[in-house]
């Protein structure tokens, strides 16, 4: 039996909780004020111009019964004769494809819309919805939504077309039902090696996709199973296709390169692009798909990669591997996404020219030209793989003939795995808005990928996304910003990113003044920390790429996957000059690559990933490289600090369900946004020996090290590896094996004048165990707890003692005097020895 201290509270079970899983289609009501005001100019009914259930037109209909029921308590007939028609100021919302539309007679649109476009007219209660295609019609009909639901019933007449044609997400989904780099439960596609079953939440994903204007998903992952092409899983794909048809959503898979052959479905003797039997076998397989799923999108490639089979082990190039799936596809208008993501992950980090940011253009540049027409080549936004600031890739600026789209991630892989908050558009910004200046003219990304600049037809956007069962799609509700960003900034990457961020709190959490303030200033400033704390001047996002890419670990780069910092007792950073390194600056066209060479005119931003310099070396800023770290590193954590407070002043103005899970992730990355600081600023202060010139990196006045306390029971100091990890490198822990149940206990004897103080407990949360902690002063029960965030949180979680498992809580507002005993009581449960690195006696607006 365990012991009990009976402090944990109950809490209430809620009756209709808001668990996130209408994301920002919720259509709450709107204040009766505001629909009184607007009754008498509310449309009466719906004409939906297409009786067809399974019609994006007949969804637009239901969505906008549904929606402006619940938004506005009225229930409007929906019709589908085009006799309802009366004249174009009467009171309905008409919604249509264009032609439907024309077929009507009495004016015809004169306006130009693009595949997907739409026009919507807002005349007071007459709302005309008139989309290029059906699901252009549906897109018209979630704008109009959108505006009601955030109370605005202007007039309006607009016309929005995309301004690429390819906006699709891609899921990282295994067929046995797990996820790479997910960070939200299992997969809604997939279990047990099968499409799975029940796909109600698919059609649901697909509804809140084309609420975005996504027209596309491709759901297995890129490292993918021969298997997605059985006859079983194709029927599988079928129903799959078939739940999210009616929101326009179009359903591919990525392929495995090797399928057909010895190592796949041993239906051929080769995988060899150019072998015959095997382009026989690809276009009979893609053949039956079409037969089964005419609307079928097409494949995602990922070909020698990280291990990955692909043409090249038959010394193929690999335009003729993707234009194997792209003749295969030709004929039915389907379309191969062919990934760029081309390295060599043997490095060797001590070859000084070696550079892994190099590979993409090294690998394709001499291809520009050769790919077919339905072929696009996916490119990661920067060189390396979604850190927490890159250049844009030089590949965008080298394929005039080829069509380009940018991958894009919305899932936190690099970024806090959705643990911590960070709205990512305004680091995507930094890319599509990124002028490469080709021939010496204009030429933003975005203008690259969406086939403006090059003349191309085909381009646009793919978005890794990774939603799982969790009733909130991502695991926190706050990242959803970036799902709904995503979208939107594919269809218009000339968006602001702070409106689209207040579209979405609005339609998320509702209007009012202070819960958009708030959830504004949190979001925005929340790229900028993140960076500030985990890796800035362009060094990447420190962490551990050998395991889980969560917490901090600064040494664990210099490795065979090429993600390097160089760092030395002395110096840091990338040489990637043409003069003296790795030549990756002269990838770029002329004007760029001059900016880029010169360590004078590269900004401080990049600076590391472009210069090897000393940690003395002076930044524009006019801080050495050192202190700049040290300050971005307090700087950063400091702010995430702000992020409780800020959050908590929303109480009652925020559903309790919602609140207390947005309260929960907030106040454990405040914890580990310290974990991250103190492990950088820490790490490099112990290589370089520079110390910190405002003295706070290494000395922790307010923290009393757990093994400096008197320890009994079974509680023993271990030394954390990697060292930084814990706060004078040494945790304590009870037992340890598999079956640990001991306990321990730590004591100390404080020596802080009479006031209140947070007490900080430094502690490590390691997956598998639930260890149970309980702190006492003077004997009294302060506070209990379980090291249980692997049921709370969705990070990829560690079982060893590092900065990945490293964490910290807060026990507020305790009055303490000279004298007073704090005691900790631990108790193991199997791997986890109730783990224990610090408690910090902390004043009043003090952070130690
Ligand atoms: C209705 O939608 C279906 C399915 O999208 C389509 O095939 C059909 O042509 C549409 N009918 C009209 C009248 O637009
Ligand atoms: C509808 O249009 C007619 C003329 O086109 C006009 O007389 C009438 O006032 C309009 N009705 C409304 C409700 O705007
Ligand atoms: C509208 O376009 C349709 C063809 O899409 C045509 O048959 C019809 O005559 C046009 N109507 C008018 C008023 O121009
Ligand atoms: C997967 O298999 C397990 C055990 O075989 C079963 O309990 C579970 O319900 C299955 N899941 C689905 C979604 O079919
Ligand atoms: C798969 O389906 C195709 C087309 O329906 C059929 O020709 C083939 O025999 C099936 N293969 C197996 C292994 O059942
Ligand atoms: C590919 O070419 C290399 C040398 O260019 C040769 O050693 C190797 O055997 C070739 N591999 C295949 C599968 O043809
Ligand atoms: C763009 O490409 C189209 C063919 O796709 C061609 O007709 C047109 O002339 C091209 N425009 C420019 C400016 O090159
Ligand atoms: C030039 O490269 C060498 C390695 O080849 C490196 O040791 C040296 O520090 C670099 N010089 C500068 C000024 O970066
Ligand atoms: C670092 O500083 C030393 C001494 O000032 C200088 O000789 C060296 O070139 C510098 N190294 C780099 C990479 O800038
Ligand atoms: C990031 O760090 C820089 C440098 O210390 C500082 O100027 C900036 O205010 C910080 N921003 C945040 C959000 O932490
Ligand atoms: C760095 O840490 C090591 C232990 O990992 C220690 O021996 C060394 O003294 C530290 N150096 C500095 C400058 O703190
Ligand atoms: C740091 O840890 C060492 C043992 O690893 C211990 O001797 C020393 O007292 C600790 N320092 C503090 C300040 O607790």
């Amino acid at each position: 039996m365990r012991a009990r201290w009976g402090l944990l509270a109950l809490v209430a079970a809620v009756a209709v909780a808001e668990n996130g899983l209408s994301g920002w289609l919720r259509y709450a009501p709107l204040p009766d004020g505001q629909r009184q005001q607007y009754a008498s100019s509310l449309p009466s009914h719906i004409v939906a111009l297409n009786s067809t259930s399974t019609s994006p037109v007949y969804t637009a209909g239901q969505e906008l019964q549904d929606g402006i029921q619940r938004i506005l308590g009225r229930k409007l007939k929906i019709s589908q004769e085009h006799s309802a028609w009366t004249s174009f100021n009467s009171s309905f919302v008409l919604v249509g494809t264009l032609s439907a539309y024309d077929k009507l007679g009495s004016q015809n649109l004169s306006t130009d819309l693009v595949p997907d476009g739409f026009w919507l007219n807002i005349k007071g209660g007459a709302v005309t919805i008139v989309g290029q295609n059906g699901r252009g019609a549906l897109y018209g009909a979630f704008e109009y939504l959108s505006r009601i639901a955030q109370g605005n019933f202007a007039d309006a007449d607009i016309v929005s077309n995309p301004d690429a044609p390819i906006r699709w997400v891609n899921e990282w989904d295994n067929m046995d039902g797990t996820i790479e780099r997910g960070y939200a439960g299992r997969s809604i596609f997939f279990a047990n090696g099968s499409v799975a079953t029940d796909l109600t939440r698919v059609s649901q994903y697909a509804r809140l996709l084309a609420s975005v204007r996504i027209n596309g998903i491709v759901v297995n992952n890129v490292n993918a199973n021969p298997r997605m092409l059985t006859n079983e899983t194709i029927a599988g794909l079928k129903r799959i296709a078939d739940s999210m048809r009616p929101y326009g959503v179009r359903v591919g898979i990525s392929l495995n390169f090797a399928s057909p052959g010895p190592d796949g479905l041993k239906e051929t003797a080769t995988f060899d692009p150019l072998d015959p039997t095997v382009i026989a076998w690809w276009e009979a397989k893609t053949n039956q798909i079409y037969q089964q799923i005419p609307d079928w999108a097409g494949y995602l490639v990922k070909a020698n990669s990280e291990g990955q089979p692909g043409p090249l082990t038959y010394n193929r190039t690999l335009a003729d591997g993707a234009n194997l799936f792209a003749r295969a596809l030709r004929p039915h208008g389907g379309i191969i996404m062919f990934r760029a993501f081309v390295y060599n992950s043997n490095m060797n980090p001590a070859v000084w020219k070696d550079d892994r940011a190099n590979a993409a253009y090294d690998f394709f540049k001499e291809l520009d030209g050769e790919f077919l027409d339905n072929v696009i080549v996916q490119i990661k936004y920067g060189p390396i793989d979604f850190q927490v600031r890159e250049p844009a890739s030089p590949l965008f600026a080298h394929l005039p003939n080829t069509n380009a789209a940018i991958e894009l991630q919305i899932t936190q892989e690099y970024l806090g795995q959705q643990d911590h908050l960070v709205y990512t558009p305004p680091l995507w910004k930094t890319i599509l808005d990124f002028d490469m200046r080709v021939g010496g003219k204009p030429s933003l990304v975005r203008d690259i990928v969406s086939g403006q600049r090059f003349n191309r037809t085909l381009g646009g956007y793919a978005g890794v996304v990774n939603v799982g069962t969790n009733p909130n799609w991502l695991g926190s509700h706050l990242a959803m910003s970036n799902l709904y960003a995503y979208g939107r900034l594919a269809w218009d990457p000339t968006g602001d990113v702070q409106s689209l961020l207040q579209d979405w709190i609005r339609l998320t959490f509702g209007s009012e003044p202070s819960v958009v303030k708030v959830i504004t200033d949190i979001s925005m400033a929340s790229w900028p920390a993140y960076e500030n704390y985990t890796g800035n001047l362009g060094i990447q996002t420190l962490t551990d790429i050998l395991y889980t890419h969560f917490g901090p670990c600064p040494q664990c780069q210099e490795n065979r996957w090429g993600q390097w910092t160089r760092a030395d007792k002395s110096t840091i950073g990338m040489d990637r000059t043409v003069s003296n390194g790795t030549g990756n600056s002269g990838q770029y066209p002329p004007e760029v690559a001059a900016v880029f060479e010169n360590l004078e005119t590269t900004p401080d931003n990049l600076l590391l990933w472009f210069h090897h310099v000393n940690y003395t070396h002076r930044l524009h800023s006019g801080k050495t490289v050192i202190q700049h770290f040290y300050d971005a590193h307090y700087d950063g954590a400091a702010a995430a600090q702000t992020f409780v407070p800020a959050w908590q002043s929303l109480q009652g103005k925020v559903d309790g369900a919602r609140f207390d899970d947005v309260l929960f992730k907030l106040r454990f990355q405040a914890g580990h946004a310290l974990v991250w600081r103190d492990a950088v600023a820490g790490y490099y202060y112990n290589l370089s020996g520079i110390a910190d010139e405002a003295s706070r990196v290494g000395h922790h006045p307010y923290r009393i090290e757990a093994e400096s306390m008197a320890l009994s029971g079974g509680y023993r100091p271990v030394a954390v590896d990697p060292f930084e990890a814990a706060s004078n490198s040494t945790a304590i822990v009870v037992g340890s094996g598999p079956n640990n149940n001991g306990s321990g206990e730590a004591a100390t004897v404080l020596d802080f004048p009479l006031g209140t103080y947070d007490i900080a407990v430094g502690y490590f949360d390691v997956a598998g165990g639930r260890a149970h902690y309980g702190a006492f002063l003077n004997g009294e029960p302060l506070h209990e707890w379980y090291g249980d965030l692997e049921d709370h949180l969705g990070h990829e979680f560690s079982t060893k003692l590092d900065a990945h498992s490293a964490t910290r809580i807060t026990i507020p507002n305790v009055d303490v005097k000279r004298g007073d005993v704090l005691k900790i009581i631990g108790l193991a449960d199997g791997n986890e020895g109730a783990p224990l690195d610090y408690v910090a006696i902390l004043p009043k607006g003090v952070v130690d």
